[in-house]
């Protein structure tokens, strides 16, 4: 099949023309497909027309799926697929979560092995303009490559520790029960502190990556609180003023793949109420063991 990449900034993003992911990718589609991710780490097609199975048959070309490990808003029948939704049950209740979270991360950083990439699909969104709606990506290979020389050297050993909880992030609100729900005990047994390499090299393009976020990242492994605290603050504004690379402005149709190894993403919020409708499907990529 011809595909056409048109790339979307100088740091990252691509999209894609001239596929329907509704039907099987032949193999050397799938390859230039893998190659453009590898690439540009943000892929975007348009105008796609994907049941949940359809999503689930694309995304498992990838490799093999995650089930989250919140289970509350996967899709009935299919527990591939997490919900996120602005939408209200027929007793006022809430949908699922409405969107991803507006602090940056990378999708199950607090895990032994997060997530590789998502795909996340919008099977609604408003049309009308001006309503916030939008996912922002950052590149952490810039964040690193950008660092100071002093600060680039302090972190290349060290662990970042990541946790799920964001009641017990206190660089985070707490959460706020209107949207999302507190975790559990059982939840919070699952997803106990994780350590990873606080600067990531990616297994594909063996480019080294800044591997931390505001949302997951609550400490570093081995060093003392103030220290701790003093070096993630000049982190977390580095990557603050490194800002967006790339802001995706969603469309009914949309699906847009993203490789978290070497990425942060975080929604840009304020999503409105009903009628207005954003239905995003998100699909997720299993990973290794970051080094
Ligand atoms: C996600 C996510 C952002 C959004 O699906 O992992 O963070 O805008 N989504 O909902
Ligand atoms: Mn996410």
């Amino acid at each position: 099949m011809e595909i056409l990449l048109k790339p979307l900034t100088d740091t990252l993003g691509a999209e894609i023309k001239g596929l329907n992911l509704q039907y099987p990718i032949d193999d050397g589609t799938l390859h230039k497909l893998k190659s453009a991710f590898t690439n540009h780490s943000v892929l975007l097609f348009r105008d796609q027309h994907l049941t949940p199975e359809q999503q689930i048959s694309f995304s498992q070309q990838f490799g093999p799926l995650e089930i989250h490990v919140s289970k509350k808003y996967l899709l009935q029948g299919h527990p591939e697929i997490l919900v996120l939704s602005n939408e209200k049950n027929s007793d006022g209740s809430r949908v699922s979560i409405a969107d991803g979270g507006t602090g940056w991360h990378s999708d199950l950083s607090y895990m032994e092995r997060p997530a590789m990439a998502s795909l996340l699909y919008a099977v609604k969104t408003p049309d009308t303009p001006g309503i916030a709606q939008d996912t922002a990506w950052s590149s952490g290979y810039r964040a690193y490559e950008t660092l100071p020389v002093e600060l680039k050297k302090r972190v290349e050993s060290l662990k970042g520790i990541h946790l799920f909880d964001q009641d017990q992030n206190p660089r985070m609100p707490p959460i706020d029960t209107k949207y999302r729900d507190k975790h559990t005990p059982a939840l919070r047994a699952l997803t106990p502190p994780k350590e990873h390499p606080m600067v990531r090299t990616h297994p594909e393009t063996g480019r080294k990556a800044l591997y931390i976020s505001i949302r997951f990242t609550i400490g570093i492994a081995g060093l003392p609180e103030d220290e701790e605290n003093e070096l993630l603050d000049a982190l977390f504004a580095h990557q603050a003023d490194q800002g967006n690379d790339y802001v995706h402005q969603w469309r009914t149709g949309d699906l847009v793949l993203w490789d978290n190894r070497c990425t942060n993403h975080r929604a840009l919020g304020q999503i409105s109420e009903p009628p207005n409708i954003r239905r995003m499907h998100r699909t997720t990529l299993s990973g290794d063991v970051p080094y």
